[in-house]
């Protein structure tokens, strides 16, 4: 059975005082009400400052997991400002986020680059959520597809079977993040049904049915629950919403 997940990416918002009151009262609001199944997961990735508080805070909650926004491709030495993946196990993280639109766009990070630090982090036993997601120039052109396919054969397919059946997908519309427009349902649950059948070719059909794929891209508290309802949408990756603990929980209880 895959897991659902819902991921909190809270990028570059929280100072260590706010980080730790919003993870007290995620942990509040799930005491009372945890996720009903063991596939449910909930992942957080606070900003790299305050990952170690979060970790000691999140540590008796088996059903809750600590990512990392980035991580660096190489395993140590004269890279200034950058953060390795060995650290980032030391501070407790057991996911990390690679691939995101903003890191694309901002930082220039290439597939090839991408699959790099995707190496690193498997190496070092961090799962990778890796984000793919078309434009909206794609989309009007009916180009969704290919580039998806494309970031995918580029990185993530240039694994083996055994380290390609660790990771975890984020389909994230760069149209949709952080603007207020969600990709519909159908929308969503077509590139997703896409991407599984996609996994199938490049690899096997279980392989396919056995990865999780989340949705990233204004996933809110009242449109998660019929995102998630589709049969190939496992979760989502949320930004905005997952800065307020009652919009995230109840996004958790939509999985
Ligand atoms: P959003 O961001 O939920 O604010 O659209 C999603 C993401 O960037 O992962």
């Amino acid at each position: 059975m895959r897991k659902r997940i819902a991921a909190g990416n809270w990028k570059m918002n929280k100072t260590i005082p706010e980080a730790v009151a919003l993870c007290n009262d995620i942990i509040n609001l799930l005491r009372d009400n945890p996720p009903l199944k063991e596939e449910h997961h909930v992942v957080v990735a606070p900003p790299f400052t305050a990952l170690t508080k979060v970790a000691e805070l999140i540590e008796p909650y088996s059903y809750m997991s600590l990512a990392a926004q980035n991580c660096y491709s190489k395993p140590k030495g004269a890279f200034t400002g950058e953060v390795s993946a060995e650290m980032l196990i030391s501070a407790g993280c057991t996911y990390v986020i690679l691939g995101h639109s903003e890191r694309r766009d901002y930082f220039i990070e290439n597939d090839d680059f991408l699959y790099e630090k995707v190496c690193m982090a498997l190496e070092n036993k961090l799962t990778p959520i890796f984000c793919c997601g078309e434009l909206l120039s794609h989309r009007s052109a009916d180009a969704h597809y290919t580039v998806v396919l494309s970031q995918l054969k580029n990185t993530l397919f240039r694994l083996n079977e055994t380290d390609f059946s660790k990771v975890v997908i984020a389909y994230e519309p760069v149209w949709a993040i952080g603007t207020g427009v969600t990709a519909t349902p159908e929308q969503a649950q077509d590139m997703h049904c896409f991407i599984r059948k996609s996994i199938g070719s490049a690899y096997n059909n279980e392989i396919g049915s056995n990865t999780s794929i989340l949705y990233g891209g204004s996933c809110n508290a009242k449109n998660a629950a019929e995102l998630f309802s589709k049969p190939d949408v496992d979760g989502g990756l949320i930004g905005g919403a997952s800065l307020i603990a009652s919009d995230f929980v109840s996004i958790i209880h939509s999985l």
